[in-house]
Order: structure tokens, then sequence, then C-alpha cells
């Protein structure tokens, strides 16, 4: 089975893109080795729905998935030019995300898969996030057995975590904030800063016009120097509210001002961000760190993370931006790792669990 030619059919609606893909994997060897090709990868957003409530807004993300789906599914199987039949496999997110959103997903999954008589796996979302890195085919460059054992930081707006990554399928959660995830600080932040959503473009278009030299805001880098790998962003997010509040109108509407906070409140996310990410691949004596999630869409971050990664000669995975942010393909290329280690469910028993660990 692992030497034929897998076309997987992948779906993702856990919180605000709609998402689906047509990836075709071809195995290379009698190891893990294969090489994808992605058919189609459609991806329909909803920031602009939700950018007028500064976040997303559950019930109306469940119902823009539903009206959604049937279009971007229209336009995958299209763009792949290939019929039904070619689909060997279907692969949809269960968790973690939005509840509702989540089941958008599966239902539609489930009605393909008893159509058509297909196996289906359910995925992992922060696995997927890891496992977009493979879908450039670049990366085939390193050997799997090279990579492991590594450290993966997963970072989007409803997630920051440090996992443990032993192989496929083998994870161990090190830290996770406490409070909002990394992608929500820069939403909420830019917020404040009267910037558009989602906040980290905003935030990373602001700070790159920013005065370089010693910035004259300093704020804090929670729990930075916390001998745990657990992340904190609410104690970021108030401080950036009570600066604000503090200046006068007109300061507070100054490019200047907005460009210096915006440029501190990314060097801040980035110093913790780094720190913790280094301090735990000196410690599990990793081989690789691999990088994940939207807010890795962040070039400041990629290029200063690149600087330290390569001052201890580690390999460094991340994907292209188009893959950092939610996307079907990721979701296929997690679908044929859970495949091979026959994660295969029944339709009627997929789940969506909102709260879903990796493990
Ligand atoms: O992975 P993702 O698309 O969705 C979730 O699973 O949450 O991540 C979305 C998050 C948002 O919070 C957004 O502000 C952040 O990723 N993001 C960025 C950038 N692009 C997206 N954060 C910082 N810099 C960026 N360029
Ligand atoms: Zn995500």
């Amino acid at each position: 089975m692992s030497k034929k030619n897998l076309t997987i059919l992948a779906i993702e609606t856990s919180c605000d893109d709609t998402g689906i893909s047509i990836i075709k994997c071809k195995p290379k060897s009698e190891k893990r080795e294969a090489v994808f090709e992605i058919l189609s990868n459609i991806v329909s957003s909803q920031v602009k729905i939700h950018a007028q409530y500064g976040g997303v807004y559950p019930l109306l993300a469940k119902r823009e998935h539903q009206k959604n789906l049937p279009t971007v599914f229209k336009k995958a199987v299209q763009q792949a030019k290939l019929s039904l039949k070619e689909i060997d496999l279907i692969a949809v997110t269960v968790g973690p995300g939005l509840e509702p959103c989540l089941w958008q997903g599966i239902n539609f999954a489930k009605k393909l898969a008893i159509k058509f008589d297909l196996p289906v796996v359910p995925i992992n979302h922060i696995e997927a996030h890891i496992l977009a890195n493979w879908l450039d085919n670049k990366q085939q460059t390193i050997n799997n057995e090279q990579i492991f054992p590594a450290i993966a930081l997963i970072v989007s707006g409803g997630h920051t975590q440090l996992i443990l990554m032993k192989d496929f399928g083998k994870y161990r959660i090190l830290g996770e904030t406490r409070d909002d995830a990394a992608g929500e600080c820069f939403d909420k932040t830019a917020r404040v800063l009267g910037l558009g959503y989602p906040g980290g473009p905003a935030i990373e278009k602001e700070a790159s016009k920013a005065n370089r030299g010693p910035a004259s805001v300093d704020l804090p880098r929670p729990m930075i120097y916390h001998k745990n790998y657990d992340f904190s962003f609410s104690g970021l997010k108030t401080a950036v509210l009570y600066h604000h509040k503090k200046q006068p109108k007109k300061i507070k509407k100054s490019h200047k001002y907005i460009q210096t906070m915006a440029a501190e409140i990314q060097q801040a996310i980035i110093d913790v961000l780094i720190l913790k990410t280094i301090k735990a691949a000196k410690e599990y004596k990793v081989k690789s760190i691999i990088l994940g999630g939207g807010v890795i869409a962040n070039n400041e971050l990629k290029k200063q993370f690149k600087v330290q990664v390569s001052k201890l000669k580690l390999n460094f995975l991340s994907p292209p931006r188009k893959f950092c942010t939610d996307n079907g393909a990721m979701i296929g290329i997690a679908g044929y790792y859970n495949y091979l280690r026959k994660r295969i469910v029944k339709p009627e028993n997929l789940k969506a669990d909102a709260n879903l660990r990796i493990a």
C-alpha cells in the first residue's frame, strides 16, 4: 500500500478559512519519503466578514463555511482536473478549533465518504501546521531520518505551543500559552492601535516603517525567563492598552507612535518565541527546529529565527508563506502520514473535538 500513489481530498474548517485541497502523494521508497503534488488548494477567507468584530465570530464563521463548502469543493475538483473516482482518501480537521466550524467540515466529509465509499482520516490541526513544512518539496533535500528529534513551534490565532517531535505521530507538548495566543496578541494590540484585522500583517507592515535604533517604548516580554516552556501574552496586550491610553490624542494618531509601538510589539513577541524555542532545542538536543502557523508568515520573525538557528547548526524548517496560514493542503499531507499509521475511521465515527491535544 505504501508504494501506491495516493490522491487525497482534504477539508479544513477549524476557524475562519474554508479550505479544500487535492494532493497527490507519491511514495519514494520503503521509508516514508514521498513527493507531494498539490493539484488544487482553494481557500475561501472570511477575513473581511470578521474584520468588523476585530476577531472571529464563531456562529457567523459556521454559517460561512456551510455556504462556502460546496463552491470551494467544486473549484478544488475542477482545478485538480480529475474525476472524483480518482480520489483514494478523505482527510478532515476534527480539532482543535471552533466546534461549530469543525462540524461543518466533518459533516461535509461524512457525506462525501459515504457517497463515494471512501476511507476517512481525522486530522489534528496543529499536526497539520507542523507537516505543512513537507508540502514544499525543497524540504525533501533533508532526509526524514535526519530531522528527528525536533522542536516544533506552532503559533497561530488560536494556539501557541512548543512541541517535542520525536517522529511523525510522536509528539509531546512542552509548553503552551496560559492565556492569549501569539496571533491573538497581534490581533488585539493592532485593534488598540486602530489597525485592521487580522492584526499580524497590519503590525508587520507598520513595524517595517519604524525608524530603526533604540526603541522609545519598552514593552514587557512576559514569562521570557521562566523555567518552564509556557507562554503568556495577555500582559503584553494590557501594557499596550495602558501605554496607548496615556498618550495625548495627537500622539496616538501619529504615524511615528503607531510605527514605534508596532515594532516593539512585534519584537517583544519575537523575543519570547525565539528564546524559549532555542532553550528547548538545547535542552532536548534536537536536530531541527520546525515552525508553523499563521504568525510564521511574519518575515521579521522568520529572519531572526534563521539567524539564531544557524548559530546552533540545526536544520531549520519553515513553510512558505502561503502554507503558514490555514489551508487544505496541510490537512492533506497530515492525511498521508496518518493513513500510513492506519488512522482510518468509519465516517459515522468522525467527531469534532474543540480541545483536541496533539499526541
Ligand atoms: O494559522 P492561522 O491562519 O489560523 C489559526 O489557526 O488561528 O493564523 C492566523 C493568525 C492571526 O492571528 C494573524 O494575525 C496571524 O496569524 N498572522 C500574522 C501574520 N500573518 C498572519 N502574525 C504576524 N505576522 C504576520 N505576517
Ligand atoms: Zn491554524
